[in-house]
């Protein structure tokens, strides 16, 4: 038996891991294992209760106002202590996270082989996103298997340098939607269940990357604000992250509106129906920008910079940037140009088939020689 660690610890790791730990868990020659960090506490235990998953280890190590040091020293030094136990032959790590990096750089020091899950993608601006660019560029160096999504993330590592053990899969978001969405779906947050998602025009927000605290998300709030006073159609529905700077923020230039729903953040399932509910979304975060247009949803990413180019170059998702006006002014035309928002409401799915899963379970028993031929590649 081949014994496969997996390891994470925030929220979108866990969404995108959960479906893979459950494909490996099912094949005969591999045994299934699952460590997280708990970067994350409540927005991680929230995903595994929905996916119905046990860790078989938790190093609970999650902090309020946790700084990058802290989160990467405690995931090295507990997880000392899991391969000591558990002596995995593979341990898989997903994305750029600091637990991604923190396990991928504990498993060299194992030594134990790592696999890296969302592999490839890049903006090659060190600091944006920060600290991900790094983290994922630093574990491609220390990873034996990469999973990439898609064609150009491959590109990317082979201009790197890094043309073995690399697979095209797709991405296993994909996957973890076929399960969620669902047209009779009915929100356990009642607010969800109330809003006339024909009649209004429902924005879905969310905003919480490192690289926005302070000035950028200061602007990116004041343009959401004048979004509703302007258009009395709107409704904004805002899951606020858990992280205290973001919720002092929002606090500060989002409360007060009758037509600014802050609320608390939704399980997975109930995002992955608001986003086929609304009318738009506007956001920073990696995992919306692949939800958003395999649902038809037009995106506007309000960041600087995307490693996810696909759903750009397919029309769904427009590269907002931070600035107050340029926020707002993309914003008012999805909203009041019916032709600009078709153009963007086309389902899309540059990022999967909803078969990643399969896929890398192929490829690691390719690898370990369980299988004798690598898994034909995904193609959008
Ligand atoms: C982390 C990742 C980021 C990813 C994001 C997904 C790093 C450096 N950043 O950023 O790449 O996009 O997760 O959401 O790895 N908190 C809670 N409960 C929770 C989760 C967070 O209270 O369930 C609070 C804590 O005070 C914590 C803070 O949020 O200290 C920040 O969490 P952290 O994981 O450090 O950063 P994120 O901004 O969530
Ligand atoms: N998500 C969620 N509830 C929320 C906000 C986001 O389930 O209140 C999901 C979202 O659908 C996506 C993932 O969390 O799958 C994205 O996480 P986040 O934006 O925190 O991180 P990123 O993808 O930017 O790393």
């Amino acid at each position: 038996m081949i014994r496969v660690m997996s390891i994470f610890g925030t929220r979108p790791e866990a969404i995108k891991m959960a479906p893979l730990v459950k494909t490996l868990a099912g094949r005969e020659g591999i045994e299934s294992l699952c460590c997280v960090t708990a970067q994350h506490r409540q927005m991680l235990d929230s995903v595994l209760e929905i996916f119905q998953l046990t860790p078989d280890f938790d190093l609970n190590i999650m902090e309020p106002r946790q700084t990058l040091s802290t989160i990467t020293t405690k995931c090295l030094l507990g997880l000392e202590g899991v391969f000591a136990q558990a002596r995995p032959d593979l341990v898989l790590v997903h994305g750029d996270t600091s637990t991604t990096f923190s396990a991928a750089l504990a498993a060299l020091y194992g030594p134990i082989a790592v696999g890296h899950v969302e592999a490839g993608l890049r903006t090659y601006d060190k600091y944006s996103p920060f600290p991900e660019e790094m983290n994922r560029t630093l574990v491609g160096d220390l990873a034996d298997l990469h999973f990439c999504p898609t064609e150009s993330n491959r590109e990317n590592l082979r201009r790197e340098g890094i043309t073995r053990g690399v697979f095209l899969t797709g991405n296993t978001v994909i996957d973890a939607m076929s399960t969620t969405v669902r047209p009779d779906f009915r929100f356990s947050t009642k607010l969800l269940n109330e809003l006339d998602y024909t009649g209004r025009t429902v924005i879905l927000v969310t905003c919480h990357r490192r690289e926005n605290y302070g000035e950028p998300m200061a602007h990116i709030m004041k343009a959401l604000r004048r979004l509703a006073e302007t258009y009395p159609q709107v409704e904004l529905v805002y899951p606020v992250h858990l992280s205290p700077v973001v919720r002092e923020a929002a606090g500060k230039y989002l409360s007060g509106h009758d037509r600014i729903h802050l609320i608390d953040p939704v399980d997975v399932e109930e995002m992955h129906n608001l986003i086929a509910r609304c009318r738009f979304v506007m956001t920073d975060s990696g995992g919306l920008q692949e939800e958003a247009p395999a649902l038809g949803k037009p995106v506007l990413v309000m960041r600087r910079e995307t490693e996810r180019p696909e759903a750009v170059a397919a029309g769904t998702a427009q590269l907002a940037g931070t600035e107050e006006e340029r926020v707002f002014s993309l914003a008012a035309q999805l909203i009041e140009d019916k032709d600009a928002y078709d153009r963007m409401a086309r389902a899309v799915n540059p990022y999967g088939d909803g078969r990643a899963c399969e896929r890398i379970a192929d490829a690691i028993e390719y690898h370990f020689g369980l299988r004798s031929a690598p898994p034909a590649e995904f193609r959008p």
